[in-house]
């Protein structure tokens, strides 16, 4: 499942491993821990990205999935779970900036196609139909308008206990959107064969009626 930030992918994802009985895999929390560990030792700044450094280290990141008590899979950077701290909107920014570095995408594209290897996964990002799984059995492909996506993101962030300003918030999307899609290194686009689902208008519950639907005819 590929498309822009903040228009539901994972919800839907989640949602279709769940009824499946497959795994979720969220590949866009990996470029997050990267951008984290980057933030963390100073290789990102407003002003700067140490590519070198960032490049330099990554065998040191390990990132790893672990479902909680609940069942729902947390983010693990080296051992500690770090699934809250790269929600934020720095980490976003941070993370749409490493995803530009060829060689980090070649280490995350890796280990995701380890991840999949012996199927029953859903996997939401950008280039999980181009580039990560080109011969998956479906591929969908989500859009939303940019306003919208902010708007349920700044509820989200809201929701949670955060203040954010909604104008910083339709930034953030906007400006990650631009780099996401001009950006060299596997751009986001939609793959020939996907299936696109644009659900500026369609409540959650449909969308996951449809795709499992849709699952049901493909496969
Ligand atoms: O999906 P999410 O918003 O968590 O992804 C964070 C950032 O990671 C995105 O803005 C995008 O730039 C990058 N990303 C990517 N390829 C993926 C998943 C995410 O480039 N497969």
């Amino acid at each position: 499942m590929d498309g822009y930030s903040s228009c539901g992918k994972s919800t839907i994802a989640k949602g279709l491993a769940k009824k499946l009985g497959y795994t979720y895999i969220d590949s866009g929390a990996m470029y997050r821990a990267v951008a984290l560990f980057a933030i963390r030792n100073g290789w990102i700044t407003d002003q700067m990205m140490d590519e070198k450094a960032i490049i330099e280290h990554l065998s040191n990141i390990k990132i790893t999935f672990k479902p909680n008590l609940s069942g729902v899979q947390e983010t693990f950077l080296n051992d500690e779970n770090v699934e809250k701290e790269i929600r934020t909107l720095e980490v976003a920014n941070g993370a749409s900036r490493v995803s530009t570095l060829a060689a980090v995408r070649k280490e995350m594209v890796r280990q995701q196609q380890e991840m999949g290897i012996n199927k029953g996964v859903v996997m939401d990002g950008r280039d999980i139909g181009t580039v990560v799984f080109p011969n998956a059995e479906m591929k969908l492909f989500m859009t939303c308008s940019p306003e919208i996506r902010a708007k349920r993101r700044y509820d989200e962030m809201v929701s949670k206990g955060e203040s954010p300003l909604y104008e910083d918030v339709l930034a953030n999307v906007k400006e990650r959107d631009l780099r996401d899609t001009t950006r060299e290194e596997s751009p986001l686009r939609q793959a020939e064969d996907a299936i696109v689902l644009d659900n500026s208008e369609i409540g959650i519950d449909e969308q996951l009626i449809w795709a499992l639907n849709m699952f049901n005819k493909i496969t």
